[in-house]
């Protein structure tokens, strides 16, 4: 069963800003796959997109079954709850403890009360930061902010985890040490997606690794080291170059923003 199907999708923004350019491929329930690229490559977007936070410009997406196009804006809630995401624009905030800004997450899942703080400890607990619980975030290092960052997106029970540089502000001891946290939630069947720059940490994970160029899926590979050619930044020439051709040619007219989109 795929968690995640992206057939020829494109995403334009209203400025023009190509972020995704006819981009399919599907992960399955229980893979582990690393989305990686140069900045501007379109790997947040690609993120935002399959968590429904941004939508698509053309083509399909659908995850757990569902095309997301087609989910009732009652169901949202309901389909939000499938998805953990972690991403450093959800920041945790300052003025409340570990706890209490993974407690947040529960209460909009409305499930209050001693369930849902047994399930919250429980996440720290997993997470090793029980004893930073009543700590606030200026309290604690970075390390442990990240993980509360994880605990948050996994205490709604999602079947999907999407981590946009998980380890952009960590050490290499606290980015181990959150990639064998996510090595763990994968092993129990929790679909992981992340979205890297660490070249050395996704060598290091031999996982399958997707790689973005200019908006463009330009490798996808099984048990993958980095693919430093094909991140390369004449691929990414060649990319702007063509697209600029076809541009001109009026090839690409017909992806006009239909709106999903959040220009500034
Ligand atoms: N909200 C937005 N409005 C306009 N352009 C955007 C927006 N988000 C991303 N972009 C553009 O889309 C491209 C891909 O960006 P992004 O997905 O953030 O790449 P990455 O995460 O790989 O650095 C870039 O050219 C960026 O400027
Ligand atoms: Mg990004």
């Amino acid at each position: 069963m795929e968690a995640v199907v992206f057939e020829n999708v494109n995403k334009v923004f209203a400025r023009g800003e190509v972020a995704a350019e006819d981009v399919s491929f599907s992960i399955k329930k229980g893979e582990f796959v690393f989305v990686i690229g140069r900045s501007g490559a379109g790997k947040s977007t690609l993120l935002r997109l399959m968590s429904a936070q941004e939508r698509t410009t053309s083509g399909r997406i659908w995850v757990n079954g569902q095309e997301l196009d087609r989910i009732p804006e009652k169901k949202m809630p309901y389909f939000r709850r499938q998805i953990g995401v972690m991403q450093s624009d959800l920041g945790l905030l300052d003025d409340r403890t570990l706890f209490d800004n993974v407690y947040l997450s529960v209460i909009a899942t409305e499930q209050q009360g001693r369930k849902g703080k047994r399930r919250v400890e429980s996440l720290l607990r997993a997470m090793g930061i029980i004893d930073r619980a009543r700590f606030y975030p200026r309290e604690v290092s970075m390390g442990e902010a990240a993980r509360a960052l994880l605990a948050r997106a996994m205490v709604i029970g999602p079947s999907i985890l999407i981590a946009d540089e998980p380890t952009a502000n960590l050490d290499p001891d606290a980015s181990w040490d959150l990639m064998c946290l996510l090595t763990e939630l994968n092993r129990q069947g929790i679909t992981v997606v992340v979205a890297s720059h660490n070249q050395e940490l996704v060598s290091i994970m031999r996982r399958r690794v997707i790689t973005l160029s200019a908006g463009r899926l330009v490798a996808d590979e099984k048990n993958a080291v980095y693919n430093v050619r094909a991140a390369d930044a004449m691929e990414e020439r060649r990319i702007l170059h063509e697209r600029e051709y076809r541009k001109q040619n009026g090839t690409l007219s017909d992806h006009s923003d239909r709106g999903g989109g959040q220009p500034e």
